[in-house]
C-alpha cells in the first residue's frame, strides 16, 4: 500500500509542489466530508450571490473556494492564488515558488442532487519571487504546469494527479484519513466508442461539430461504421475521470449561446488541468484547432472550446475542423 505521502516522496523533489499538493488534498477531505452530511451540514442551496463569471454561486461554491483560499494563503510556497469564483488573484507569500489555480467546486448544479461534483486545481511556476504577484503572472499556458490534478467527490473520494509526467489515482480511505494510490502510469486507448456532449446547445455549434456528433449517432449505418454511446455527467471532473478510466472523447465545443463567449469552459480553472491529465495519459486535448496545452492566456478567466480524450477521436474532430476551414 501506498500512501500519496510516500508517493509524492519517491516522484517528486520538489518540496513546495508536494506540500502544496498535501494542502489542496488535505482541504478536499473536509469537502468531502461537508458534502457526505449534505443538507444536514446545510451546505445544499443558493449563496445568494453572483461570480465573476455572471453564474449563480451555490453555498457549496463559496464554501470551499474560501477553504482552499485560506489553506493555500497559510502556505508559504504559494505566491498567489486564483479561483474561477474571485475576479482577481489573491497574492500569498511574495517568497513564494508557486502560483495555484482552481475550480473549487465544479459541476455545481449537482450539489442538491447528489451527485458527482469535484475540485480541479493547476500548480504553475512563480516567476518574480520577492514581488507580491498579480494577475499577469498566472498568465503562462498550460504547458508550464508543474502539477496538476482533480478531486473527485463521487461514490467515494478519488484524486487523480499528475506530477513528473505520470499520471496517478489515489482513493481517500476514510478510516485512516490517507490517500492510497489505486493506479499509477494510467494510459488511455487511443480508440473509443464513447462520447460526451451536451446535445441541447446542437443548433448554437459549428458546423464540423454537427456534423461529428450526426455521425456517430448514425453509428453502424453511417460513414463510422459502428455504434457509439453517450454519457454526460454534467461535472467535467466525472466526465474526464470515466475517460482515465475506460477511454471516451468529452467536449464542450465552441456555441454562439453565448456570442462573447468562446466556450463553456474556463481555460486556465478546467481545461489547462484536464489537458495535461488527459495528455500524460496518451490522449490529446485541443480547442478543435490548437492544442489546448499551448494557448497563451489573456486573461485569467478567459473561456475555450475543449476537445479531449482518445487521440484518434480527438484527431478526427480536428480533421472534421481542419476540412471544414479549408473548403
Ligand atoms: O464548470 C462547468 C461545468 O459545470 C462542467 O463541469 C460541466 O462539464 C459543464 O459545466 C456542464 O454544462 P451544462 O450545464 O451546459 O451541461
Ligand atoms: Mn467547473
Amino acid at each position: 500500500m501506498t500512501t500519496l505521502t510516500q508517493y509524492l516522496n519517491n516522484h517528486s523533489t520538489n518540496t513546495a509542489v508536494n506540500e502544496t499538493i498535501a494542502t489542496i488534498t488535505e482541504v478536499g477531505k473536509t469537502i468531502a466530508q461537508l458534502l457526505r452530511r449534505g443538507a444536514l451540514a446545510d451546505i445544499l442551496g443558493e449563496a445568494g450571490n453572483q461570480n465573476v463569471q455572471g453564474e449563480e454561486q451555490k453555498k457549496l461554491d463559496v464554501l470551499a473556494n474560501d477553504l482552499l483560499l485560506d489553506a493555500l494563503a497559510s502556505n508559504a510556497h504559494c505566491a498567489g492564488v486564483a479561483s474561477e469564483e474571485l475576479d482577481n488573484s489573491t497574492p500569498a507569500h511574495a517568497d513564494g515558488s508557486l502560483l495555484v489555480l482552481f475550480d473549487p467546486l465544479d459541476g455545481s448544479s449537482n450539489i442538491d442532487i447528489n451527485m458527482a461534483v469535484g475540485t480541479i486545481f493547476s500548480i504553475l511556476p512563480y516567476q518574480r519571487q520577492g514581488q507580491i504577484s498579480v494577475d499577469k503572472d498566472f498568465l503562462q499556458a498550460g504547458n508550464q504546469q508543474l502539477a496538476a490534478g482533480y478531486l473527485l467527490y463521487g461514490t467515494s473520494t478519488m484524486l487523480a494527479l499528475t506530477i513528473a509526467n505520470d499520471v496517478a489515482m489515489f482513493s481517500l480511505d476514510p478510516d485512516s484519513g490517507d490517500y492510497v494510490l489505486i493506479e499509477e502510469k494510467i494510459q488511455i486507448d487511443a480508440d473509443t466508442s464513447e462520447y460526451s456532449i451536451n446535445s441541447s446547445n446542437y443548433r448554437y455549434w459549428r458546423a464540423p461539430m454537427q456534423q461529428y456528433i450526426d455521425e456517430l449517432i448514425d453509428g453502424e449505418a453511417g460513414v463510422r461504421g459502428r455504434d457509439f454511446n453517450t454519457r454526460w455527467v454534467a461535472a467535467m471532473v466525472g466526465d474526464v475521470h470515466r475517460i482515465l478510466c475506460r477511454g471516451g472523447l468529452f467536449t464542450y465545443p465552441f456555441d454562439t449561446k453565448y456570442a462573447h463567449k468562446a466556450g463553456k469552459l474556463r481555460l486556465m480553472y478546467e481545461a489547462n488541468p484536464m489537458s495535461l491529465l488527459i495528455e500524460r495519459a496518451g490522449g490529446g486535448a485541443t480547442d478543435a484547432v490548437n492544442r489546448i496545452l499551448d494557448i497563451e492566456p489573456n486573461d485569467i478567466h478567459q473561456r475555450v472550446p475543449v476537445v479531449l480524450g482518445s487521440k484518434n477521436e480527438v484527431a478526427y474532430v480536428k480533421d472534421l475542423h481542419l476540412q471544414h476551414a479549408a473548403k
